[in-house]
């Protein structure tokens, strides 16, 4: 709740730098793929202020929002979507109402097992059989990467904090970020299995090739976000897409699923 409410402005995060950018346009092209044809009914749980709700809108989509912080779901207002304060953990939509659940976030601010269970499990029960059930992690080895791009890891406590992630898979929260769950695709991908989910697969967001895009632009305080090399990494990421070794090197992984008919 502190982290979104005061730490961060998460309405930018998609917007100002060019991995955002990245992050945006390839979560687009990878829902565009699977998602049934408009209209039908999206809920978006852990929405945060609506960057995927407002377009999902703009293409016919009726959008339901929820999300626990209080600042996100006063933005989302604005992205045509209803909204509605709550938890994955706990959804109030009926069984069987929705064609489209979509968890991008809450899936790594549930570090404890149980929880990421209860909110597949939640997805599950609102999703009308056949549902389409799209899941967003961090993957393990993005602070390693983010923060060579960033230039940081001369810092002790840098490479501390980093070499706990990449041995426990969990961020304490004491620094810069919440306490959070980093995935590997592959356990991402027996979670969503494990709740019941039939035809799973991940995908690499961002691609293997990102974290120049973050290097170049930290590093030179220049924008990349309409550049040559934006077009670059961004086609790494599809041209990666049948390459399952290359998931390690993603910022986020999706994972689409379906509530067996
Ligand atoms: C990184 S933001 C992502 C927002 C948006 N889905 C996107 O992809 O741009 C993660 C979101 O998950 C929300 N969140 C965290 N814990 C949650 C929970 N237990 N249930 C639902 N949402 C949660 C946060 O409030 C935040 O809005």
């Amino acid at each position: 709740m502190r982290f979104y409410s005061e730490t961060v402005d998460e309405a930018d995060r998609l917007v100002t730098t060019a991995d955002g950018r990245l992050e945006m346009v390839r979560t687009q092209e990878l829902l565009r793929r699977h998602l049934p044809a408009s209209p039908a009914r999206v809920l978006d749980v852990g929405g945060g202020p609506g960057a995927h709700a407002r377009w999902l809108v703009e293409d016919g989509y009726a959008v339901h929002l929820v999300d626990p912080v209080r600042r996100h779901v006063e933005r989302a207002k604005a992205s045509g979507a209803t909204v509605e304060l709550g938890d994955a953990r706990r959804l109030t939509a009926d069984d069987g109402s929705y064609d489209v659940v979509l968890m991008l976030g809450p899936m790594y601010h549930l570090p404890e097992r149980a929880d990421r269970d209860r909110a597949l499990a939640e997805a599950r029960r609102v999703l009308k059989p056949g549902g389409l059930l799209a899941v967003a992690g961090i993957n393990r080895y993005a602070s390693l990467f983010e923060h060579a791009a960033y230039a940081h890891l001369h810092k002790k406590a840098m490479r501390e904090s980093i070499g706990t992630i990449l041995v426990t898979q969990v961020h304490d929260g004491k620094n810069a970020f919440t306490r959070a769950y980093f995935h590997s695709g592959e356990q991402l991908r027996d979670e969503v299995a494990a709740a019941g989910f039939v035809d799973v697969d991940v995908f690499g967001v961002e691609g293997p090739a990102w974290s120049l895009l973050a290097a170049a632009e930290r590093n030179t305080g220049q924008s990349f976000r309409e550049s040559h090399l934006f077009d670059s990494v961004l086609t790494a990421a599809r041209m990666a897409e049948p390459h399952p070794e290359l998931l390690a090197a993603s910022s986020h992984l999706l994972t689409v699923g379906w509530r067996p008919s």
